[in-house]
């Protein structure tokens, strides 16, 4: 399979932004902690969700999706405390199994996590925080079993705020004995989204969204099954956010949250793209070539990782040069070498890259490395002479919702080919 992307007009009109991969796939998992049946709403249509809907089937909970974007879980309450390699070993959210599993069965084993493969992604934070509630781990080349008689209370500093740690130390939590408090948490909304889906299953938690979590345990009777609604995908708001600004465009991006996006509004905005919030979306436009920017990778609320790739095709076409500093993953630059098949002039060095602006890309056959950088691509593809044919797009599926389609309705020239 792959896209293949002519060079563009404008984009113009509408498009929905879809829920979110990285809020998913962690509601998915707490279906672990309590028996009874999930409903889980604006669940996008990506691979990704398959690859959880087999780990969590491995595991003993059901699930069936009702129409594109819905899915309902069972947990009856007949849970085996393994995670299987073949199914771990494709999405680096598996690991968020150990915590529900730890908390609620007192075991788990779980080869260790895939996902994407942008350089070391330890699990110490996670291991720590469960130890410190009284989990003990064994590691072996296979991955890992923990196991714990009774979780307690814990107060765990993070030294680093973790997405992936936060959420397993907060879903052990749950169900311990005493309180927990996480201290220097992660705040993502997705973590937010987590936290509240949690609360409605009958989770007791304090400081939802700051840094500072604080969760009292509760029985294992008092938890119980509930519906929600998966929150919008910032990710994915920003890639059309950012389609529309190489493309010089005028799209209302239904669904985009600005008190999600705050920090990135802002680095667009200097950039040269018109972005304004209305009810249930942003505007967003762009007249002028964009103007160059420096900017550096940090936790929520500062400019996530993930959006990055996308920011440095935008800086690819600006007008000046501009340095993008990654502060959380070195490895994740490597998409560079195929945006410069582009004709994009980026010099790596060190956690930087100094991208300086040129006045056209040129298209060329290119593959996408990971989900983001792939979707970067095929962005920079809208603006680049004739055609740029993406493949390795089973990258893009993992956490796009129908990319081509929802381009393609802004009157983007892509298509899929087999
Ligand atoms: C999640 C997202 C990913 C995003 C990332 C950062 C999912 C499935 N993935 O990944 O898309 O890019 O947040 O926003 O939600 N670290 C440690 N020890 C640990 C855990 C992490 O040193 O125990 C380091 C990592 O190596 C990395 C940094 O902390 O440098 C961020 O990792 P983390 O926030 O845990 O990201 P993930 O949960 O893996």
């Amino acid at each position: 399979m792959q896209i293949v992307v002519e060079h563009s007009e404008a984009l113009r009109g509408e498009v929905q932004v879809p829920g979110a991969k990285n809020s998913v796939l962690k509601l998915m998992a707490v279906t672990l902690l309590a028996e009874g049946e999930y409903r889980l709403t604006n669940v996008p249509d990506i691979a990704d969700v398959d690859t959880m809907c087999d780990l969590l089937r491995a595991l003993g909970v059901q699930s069936k999706r009702v129409g594109t974007h819905e899915l309902v879980l069972t947990n009856t309450g007949n849970i085996t405390p393994v995670a299987p390699f073949e199914q771990v070993d494709r999405i680096r959210a598996s690991i968020n199994v150990l915590g529900p599993l730890v908390g609620r069965y007192g075991s788990a084993d779980i080869a260790m996590p895939g996902g994407d493969d942008f350089g070391s992604r330890p699990i110490d934070l996670h291991v720590m925080g469960l130890e410190a509630m009284g989990a003990t781990f064994e590691l072996n080349r296979d991955g890992i079993r923990a196991t714990a008689k009774d979780l307690h209370g814990a107060t765990i500093e993070l030294k680093f705020p973790s997405v992936g740690a936060t959420e397993n130390i907060l879903t052990a939590a749950v169900l311990a004995n005493g309180v927990t408090v996480i201290d220097n948490a992660a705040r993502e909304p997705e973590i937010v989204d987590l936290c509240n889906m949690l609360v409605d299953m009958g989770a007791n938690i304090a400081g939802i969204g700051t840094d500072r979590l604080s969760i009292t345990g509760v029985k294992p009777n008092q938890l119980h099954s509930t519906d929600h609604e998966v929150v919008n995908d910032r990710v994915q708001a920003a890639t059309y956010i950012s389609a529309v600004a190489v493309t010089r465009g005028d799209v209302f991006v239904r669904g985009a949250r600005a008190e999600h996006m705050e920090m990135l509004i802002n680095r667009f905005s200097e950039m040269g793209v018109g972005i304004t919030p209305q009810q249930d979306g942003l505007h967003v436009t762009c007249q002028d070539r964009l103007r160059a920017i420096d900017f550096a990778t940090l936790p929520y609320p500062g400019i996530a990782t993930d959006y990055k790739p996308l920011l440095v095709g935008m800086l690819a076409v600006s007008d000046g040069t501009g340095i993008a500093t990654e502060n959380l993953y070195p490895g994740r630059f490597r998409y560079v070498d195929e945006l410069m098949k582009l004709g994009a002039d980026v010099r790596i060095d060190g956690h930087h890259a100094v991208v300086r602006g040129v006045e056209q890309l040129v298209g060329a056959p290119v593959n996408a490395p990971d989900i983001r950088a792939g979707a970067a691509l095929v962005v920079a593809g809208l603006v680049a002479t004739g055609q740029t044919i993406v493949s390795d797009i089973h990258h893009i599926d993992r956490g796009y919702d129908d990319l081509v389609g929802r381009l393609a309705g802004l009157g983007a020239r892509i298509t899929r080919r087999s």
